[in-house]
């Protein structure tokens, strides 16, 4: 990969970077469309990631320019007039963090510095748009970069909220914090337990050599995606309102079985999801520090019927290799990963029956599709690195 990003980056703009960034991918084990009700999250990083190189350039009036290996029409954003490119998406993701460092600088009365003009290149192994945040890494990426040459020393909670709120502003899809956070923080061997509620994580250990992580592409994107997760987060917010609460982390199991009949059945299934997964997490969490795998899979499956049923995210390819995952021996537990309509599942499978689980979860999903997923398996890996350096930095 790092060959190829400089290979790429060569081809863009001639030369070599003088940085290089590396940022790993993330898949949620448990905690779905439960960050942004303030909820707890259980990620980890996954060996596939994007690598992002980078060189100043002396552009006037001052430009970041970027290619990718992906969109590999060259995207050109003018620092002093930034804006959303809709056409050229990860472009927009830079251009969104751009103005959130701007902002940060004068909120927290650094010393004023003008935003470097920066030339570009992006490689991935990620599959994008298929839950594995392959944006939220091309984003922590550049807010890392940023970081390092402005050396504005922002800590991991403030990267991840730059690149929340870039995602909302220039992407439009009003997300969480689990996936920067998890990019920037994850560890190798630990899952990242993130409270979304006071924004503060704690890494788990997740080293038990016998269990393996099964993540599994469906190859389906249905687009729905971005609009149907804001109808989410507004049914949420509404159900909320109607319970008399700020956000549902508020509501308990037993205040929301009391307060039934306040809410439409709509309002009530979603919140219901929210309140249980919610559970469900600590439950796990709980499983993981005492590798009870059976319980922790179990728990997995109950998420994954909850969004299909009561939050109606899920899809029937999501849910045919789910399935089919349950049904093999030597699977803990399946469910949908990520925000849903397509994208991944993610499997947690007994280590001596994995290289089985693989071949016919992949055999028996192209048998009742008709499409070839793409499965891999990840151990918890290391957060976003800087790789490469100039040996001085200036500001
Ligand atoms: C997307 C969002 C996250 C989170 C998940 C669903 O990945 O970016 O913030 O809400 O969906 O859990």
């Amino acid at each position: 990969m790092i060959e190829r990003a400089k290979r790429e980056f060569g081809n863009a703009f001639g030369g070599t970077p003088e940085w290089i960034v590396r940022a790993p991918g993330r898949v949620n084990l448990i905690g779905e469309h439960v960050d942004y009700n303030e909820g707890l999250v259980l990620p980890i990083g996954i060996n596939r990631s994007i690598v992002l190189s980078a060189r100043i350039n002396s552009q006037r009036p001052p430009q970041i320019r970027v290619r990718s290996e992906a969109f590999p029409e060259m995207a050109v954003i003018p620092v002093d007039e930034l804006q959303p490119l809709p056409s050229k998406p990860w472009s927009s993701y830079l251009a969104g963090v751009v103005a959130q460092f701007q902002r940060r600088i004068v909120a927290k009365n650094l010393p004023e510095v003008s935003m470097p003009r920066l030339d570009v290149g992006i490689v991935s192994d990620l599959p994008m748009g298929s839950g594995l945040s392959s944006s939220a890494a091309v984003a922590m990426a550049f807010a890392e970069l940023l970081d390092a040459i402005l050396a504005t020393r922002l800590t991991v909670l403030e990267k991840s909220q730059i690149c929340r709120a870039a995602e909302h502003e220039f992407a439009g899809v009003p997300c969480g914090l689990m996936d920067p956070l998890c990019i920037a923080a994850c560890t190798a061997d630990h899952c990242v337990l993130l409270d979304c509620q006071t924004e503060k994580y704690r890494l788990l250990q997740f080293d038990d050599l016998d269990v393996v992580v099964l993540v599994a592409d469906t190859k389906v994107n249905r687009g729905l995606s971005s609009s149907q997760y804001a109808v989410r987060r507004e049914q949420c917010e509404a159900a909320a309102e109607a319970l008399g609460v700020r956000l549902l982390r508020e509501v308990s199991p037993s205040l929301l079985a009391q307060k039934a009949d306040w809410l439409d059945t709509v309002l009530y299934r979603r919140a219901r999801h929210v309140v249980s997964e919610i559970e469900r997490v600590k439950g796990a969490a709980n499983c993981l520090q005492r590798r009870e795998w059976r319980e922790f899979g179990r728990l997995m499956n109950e998420s994954h019927l909850s969004l299909c049923h009561d939050f109606e995210v899920s899809c029937p390819e999501l849910d045919a290799m789910v399935e089919i995952a349950q049904s093999l021996p030597g699977v803990y537990g399946s469910r949908m990963t990520g925000a849903g309509f397509g994208g991944c599942t993610v499997s947690l499978v007994d280590k001596q029956s994995a290289d089985r689980v693989q071949q016919q979860l992949a055999t028996e999903y192209l048998r009742r599709t008709r499409i070839e997923p793409e499965l891999f398996f990840s151990r918890p890996c290391a957060g976003i690195q800087i790789l490469r350096r100039p040996a001085i930095v200036g500001r």
